[in-house]
């Protein structure tokens, strides 16, 4: 039976500054965290860098033409804080240009722009002040999303604070596997707050600008099954994970608060950690923190089965990365114990498991539990594949193509389960950076020959396009 979508879903390809542009330190732009943590040797697969990546700052005109090609309704990109005020100092026009032809073009072929602030590149010198340890941040942040309002505030509608702040925090200060490399528990959790100070302050400045501007923030989310639903261990390995990834950012900007049960778990871990942490939280934060909110992008790849029993031969976390399985730190410092339960899922490049009916649960799950009143959309859904390209120079990734229709079809089951979403953004448009993985994993639906920059449609990608013109799966 064919379901159709309402007619205001939009359907949409997300990307973001670092992992495409290139132009790393052309017209004015100066180093971000992640120029300076790619040069660490070890930090990156193959030691690779975003200096070029998709070289999408020079061909930006033509990677607007292929959006509408396909038949994108929005486009969900970043703006780079380093090209916008390099070196968290004043603006430099040059840069700001760059986002304003963008959003230009992007309008010119109908398509909406869809404009997260922060996507993980922070300017490297004020990582050397701080960075997001460092309180004071949230007032350079609200400076640099207050002067990317200013260029561009006549034209976007859409604005997202932050993109996933979970990896910007702990995966980030505390396992040390994304930028800055830091490995401490307290700066792990003084991020993930400053993060969403940050966040809250934006907000309210933005909408002191524009009461009618759509703000929202993006979260990775995922799906925490018990292995046995009647064995407490299970359960409290999956009450964990639940709180660790979801509730410790749904809480604080939903209900205003930190979930106890994690804060009761973080103190066994690391107390001293835990109570500079409380210092850092002041008396109005959560207040702002909690400032409503019209939009919550999820981004949800995964879910996991948790166990809370060791096991001989435990699966491997699918929140590992390189660095991290070199260190076997943990992403968050209190996982000890669980361990991810094999299931018989197929999974993809990442070692991510395939499960679309998750993404169903987690829609639902979060728009009774959290965003009753907050539009949802799935800001982020894609697979990385070893694409192989035939003699005819096409890719023929059927199982890209299938995980789409899947999780589209996924999302449209949570709206008919009478779930407010109104769009569903794959990632990525193109082959890219994929962090610490350099350009080893293929998410695109569109792939990037790297030596050529040449861009081809994969079936994948003609699948969505034929999925956006018939609006039903
Ligand atoms: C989440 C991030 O937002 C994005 O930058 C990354 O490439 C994808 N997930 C895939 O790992």
């Amino acid at each position: 039976m064919t379901r159709s979508f309402p007619d205001t879903f939009l359907f949409g390809a997300a990307t973001a500054a670092y992992q495409i542009e290139g132009a790393a330190f052309e017209d004015g732009r100066t180093a971000s965290i992640w120029d300076a943590f790619a040069r660490v040797p070890g930090a990156v697969v193959g030691a690779e860098n975003g200096d070029v990546a998709c070289d999408h700052y020079h061909r930006y005109v033509d990677d607007v033409a292929l959006m509408k090609q396909l038949g994108l309704q929005t486009y969900r990109f970043s703006t780079s804080w380093s090209r916008v005020r390099p070196d968290g100092g004043p603006v430099n026009t040059k840069g700001i240009d760059f986002y304003s032809r963008l959003v230009d073009e992007l309008l010119g072929a109908d398509i909406v722009p869809w404009l997260t602030l922060h996507h993980w590149d922070m300017p490297q010198a004020l990582e050397e002040q701080g960075g997001w340890t460092n309180r004071d941040i949230a007032d350079r942040f609200t400076d640099y999303a207050l002067s990317v309002h200013d260029a561009l505030g006549d034209r976007v509608q859409h604005w997202t604070t932050m993109n996933e702040p979970w990896c910007s925090s702990f995966l980030s200060y505390t396992a040390g596997v994304h930028a800055p490399g830091r490995t401490s528990v307290l700066d792990g959790l003084l991020s993930s707050h400053h993060l969403l100070l940050s966040h809250g302050r934006a907000v309210q400045a933005l909408r002191e600008r524009d009461a009618d501007l759509d703000l929202g923030i993006t979260l990775n989310l995922t799906v925490a099954d018990a292995a046995d639903v009647a064995d407490p261990l299970d359960i409290d390995a999956a009450r964990r994970i639940d709180g660790q990834f979801n509730r410790w950012f749904l809480d604080p900007i939903f209900r205003g608060s930190y979930p106890a049960d994690i804060v009761r778990d973080l103190r066994k871990v690391d107390a001293g950690a835990v109570a500079e942490w409380q210092d850092a939280v002041h008396d109005d934060d959560l207040d702002v923190i909690s400032t409503p909110l019209g939009a919550l992008g999820v981004n949800y790849y995964h879910g996991e089965l948790l166990s809370g029993h060791p096991q001989e031969e435990a699966e491997g976390n699918p929140h590992e990365t390189p660095g991290q399985q070199r260190q076997t730190a943990s992403p968050f410092p209190s996982h000890e114990g669980i361990q991810w339960v094999e299931r018989g899922l197929p999974r993809t490049d990442m070692g991510w498991e395939v499960q679309p009916e998750g993404l169903t649960r987690l829609l639902v799950r979060i728009g009774e539990d959290y965003a009753p009143e907050v539009a949802l959309y799935v800001t982020e859904n894609g697979v990385a594949y070893d694409d192989v390209v035939g003699d005819d120079g096409e890719v023929a990734d059927a199982d890209r193509a299938e995980f789409l229709r899947d999780h589209v079809a996924a999302t449209l089951d949570a709206i008919e389960q009478g779930v407010d979403v109104r769009g569903y953004f794959y990632w990525s448009l193109m082959d890219n950076f994929e962090w610490a993985w350099g350009y080893a994993k293929r998410f695109g639906i569109v792939r990037v020959d790297y030596e050529t920059q040449q861009r081809t449609v994969k079936q994948s990608g003609h699948e969505y396009s034929r999925i956006i013109a018939a609006r039903s799966v």
